[in-house]
């Protein structure tokens, strides 16, 4: 048994993706008093009948310290809104109030007040309330998914060209199990106050991207690197949205200083296991590549 597995463990956004996956590698390592929250917990009910407690945690909830009440140890989740500044700055202060001990936060990569980018700078906020607050931390700073790979395959395949501004710099992409299992292991064991990134095994370059999109369609997908200029041109003539092209700009711009292309063992630390490889993670997404 893990060390605090016997503690009050609170996972927030139990609903989503990666907090959904936590909370399942929490009950698979023993943990006992698991709690989930969620804004809709009617949607975590199958989690209710495995003996987790489910509580609504909404960090635009003005009771929130009520909410926390009795929590050891946090997983919070960060969120997806516009003001997630002042949501996670909320979530630290009813920790706090509620004498939350040790706080687990899925970060970014290279978080800074002056990122062109506003979820970076949002981190970069949030581990200052967590680490002003006097709680204990275990910040995780995630790399990019390797899933989110697949968020690019439709336009690949069609035009049979993988856009970039990475300058030929690679990511460490790491697959959200990694992320989930990494983030529950630190619930369970992290001790003190760190910051962590937390990558895959081997930083990728788009050119290598290209070349496994190739391996895995049977379509040959080549790589063509752009100014971030050019590359947000693109992709507004392409129809994306200003704020999702700066954002994708931004990452690669951020990838192009090699700060996607850190390599950290923390994955094997706090879940026991090596990282999924990208190749790995993208040949478990097979059916995605189908037509
Ligand atoms: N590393 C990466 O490449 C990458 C990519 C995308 C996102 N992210 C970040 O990682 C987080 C987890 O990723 P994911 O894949 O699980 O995303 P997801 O499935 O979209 O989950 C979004 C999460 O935000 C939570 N949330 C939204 N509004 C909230 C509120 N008012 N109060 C409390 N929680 C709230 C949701 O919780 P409930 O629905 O349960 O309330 C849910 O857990 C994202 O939210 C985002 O910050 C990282």
């Amino acid at each position: 048994m893990t060390q605090y597995g016997d503690q009050a463990l609170l996972v927030t956004g139990a609903g989503g993706q990666l907090g959904r996956l936590a909370v399942e590698e929490l009950l698979a390592r023993g943990a006992t008093r698991v709690i989930a929250g969620t804004r809709d917990p009617e949607t975590l009910s199958d989690l209710a009948a495995r003996g987790v407690e489910v509580r609504k945690i909404d960090f635009d909830d003005g009771q929130l310290a009520a909410a926390l009440a009795g929590v050891e140890r946090m997983l919070l989740i960060s969120t997806v809104a516009a003001n997630r500044t002042q949501q996670q700055r909320a979530a630290v202060a009813a920790a706090k109030a509620a004498g939350v001990q040790h706080i687990v936060y899925t970060s970014a990569p290279n978080p800074r007040p002056n990122a062109s980018v506003g979820g970076i700078a949002d981190h970069y906020w949030t581990e200052q309330a967590i680490a002003g607050s006097g709680i204990a931390f275990t910040i995780l700073r995630n790399h990019i998914y390797a899933e989110a790979v697949l968020m690019g395959l439709e336009g690949a395949l069609a035009s049979g060209q993988l856009f970039d501004a990475t300058a030929g710099k690679g990511r460490a992409y790491v697959s959200r199990l990694d992320c989930a299992r990494t983030a529950a292991g630190a619930l369970l064991q992290a001790e003190g106050s760190a910051i962590f990134d937390v990558t895959g095994p081997a930083p990728v370059t788009q050119t290598e991207v290209a070349e496994l999109l190739s391996q895995l369609t049977g379509k040959t997908i080549t790589r063509v690197g752009l100014t971030p200029d050019q590359l947000r041109g693109g992709m507004l003539e392409a129809g994306l949205p200003p704020f999702m092209a700066n954002l994708l700009v931004a990452f690669d711009a951020d990838a192009a200083q090699g700060h996607h292309a850190i390599v950290a063992d923390t994955v094997a630390q706090f879940s026991g296991r090596e990282p999924q490889a990208l190749a790995a993670v993208l040949a478990e997404h097979r059916q995605a590549f189908a037509g």
